[in-house]
């Protein structure tokens, strides 16, 4: 079976194709990530517009790059189902990417899949030769969310934990713009972790109520104490005002040990619940999960069933979307096209 895949509820207007849920045919991305580091962060309305302005050329191009030489007529021939990104994420975006999806399904008459785009990040595990075996524990690390789900199979999942503030990836962001790092503030928060000590600034770990839930709200406050002590300001020194005095070696350090709590944090709940659920495969996904600092200290964690997807598609992509697509079409039947709408708020 193979599936279209459309992705648009950030900042990446993305579309791809898979075949059984495992094999990626073709991908193609258009990143906003140029225009809104401009800005130091997503604006939601530039978003929509620019999502508006590719989500046709990437279905074009996806579609040429699976079906080489093939006219479009037939190229569409071979397509069996739509699927699509409806929640959660923003409004715009989604409503561009689940309204082209519609239209789509409609003119060449495809069943149509709404996909929840968190979800989707744990299946990006699946475009690959060792597909992960149930029950399955999935650690979600994004720009919007931070989950723990327990998979029992491809229908039956459960929550186990997840933020009560922050996302992960939002942490790192907010962080990186106190230390004038550019957005996304992963990556950056990241190389310049490199050249840091990560033990020299002590930051705390939150503890939760539930064991699984996370909470990064603290961390970050923590950083911007910390750096207003460092700089000799006060409690009243705003964000804002920090990065210009602190010198590269500061920037760095504060990096490393930011990203070593982080890392710590999601490693140490992952540890708990697999020990608590002694799961059969364990995967992560979403931004976070791309941060090679994250993969190197799980490595030495002792956890012979935790396999990493490709760096490329922990962040997001379509691919994930047409790979759960294909699984949920074994269980469900596709949605009416007119009853498909965005949900920006979805949770699993
Ligand atoms: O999954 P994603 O592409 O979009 C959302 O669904 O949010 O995740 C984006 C987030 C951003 O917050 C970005 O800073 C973070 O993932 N991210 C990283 C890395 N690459 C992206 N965080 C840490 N290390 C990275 N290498
Ligand atoms: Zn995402």
């Amino acid at each position: 079976m193979i599936i279209l895949g459309i992705e648009s509820s950030c900042d990446e207007t993305a579309t791809a194709i898979v075949e059984d849920g495992q094999f990626l045919l073709s991908q193609a991305i258009e990143s906003q990530v140029d225009i809104h580091a401009q800005y130091g962060g997503v604006v939601p309305e530039v978003a929509s517009r620019s999502h508006l302005e590719a989500v046709i050329p990437v279905v074009s191009i996806a579609i040429k790059k699976a079906f080489p030489g093939v006219d479009k007529n037939a190229a569409w021939g071979k397509i069996d189902a739509i699927a699509v990104s409806h929640g959660p994420g923003l409004s715009g975006g989604l409503l561009v990417g689940t309204l082209t999806a519609r239209t789509l399904a409609m003119i060449y008459s495809k069943p149509l899949y709404g996909i929840n785009h968190v979800l989707g990040h744990t299946y990006a595990n699946w475009l690959s030769d060792k597909q992960p075996e149930f029950p399955v524990l999935s650690l979600t690390a994004s720009g919007g969310h931070t989950q723990l789900v327990l998979l029992e199979s491809h229908t039956d999942y459960k929550l186990l934990g997840q933020t009560r503030d922050d996302a992960a990836g939002e942490a790192f962001d907010k962080v990186a713009k106190m230390l004038g790092l550019p957005y996304p503030g992963g990556p950056n928060i990241a190389q310049a972790a490199q050249k840091g000590d990560p033990t020299k600034y002590k930051l705390p770990k939150a503890s939760m109520d539930n064991k699984y839930d996370f909470s990064f709200s603290g961390l970050k406050t923590a950083v911007l104490r910390k750096l207003q002590i460092e700089i000799g300001g006060s409690n009243a020194t705003l964000s804002t005002q920090i990065a210009d005095k602190l010198t590269d070696q500061q920037v760095y350090d504060f990096a490393a040990s930011f990203q070593q709590t982080v890392v710590e944090t999601l490693t140490g709940k992952l540890l708990k619940a697999n020990e608590e659920f002694a799961p059969e495969s364990i995967v992560i996904g979403g931004g976070v999960a791309a941060n090679q600092q994250l993969r190197d200290h799980l490595s030495t964690q002792g956890l012979p069933k935790l396999s990493y997807t490709d760096i490329a598609l922990c962040t997001d992509n379509a691919a994930m979307i047409a790979c759960l697509a294909y699984y949920q079409s074994q269980y469900q039947e596709p949605v009416a096209i007119d009853d498909l709408l965005v949900s920006p708020s979805l949770s699993l």
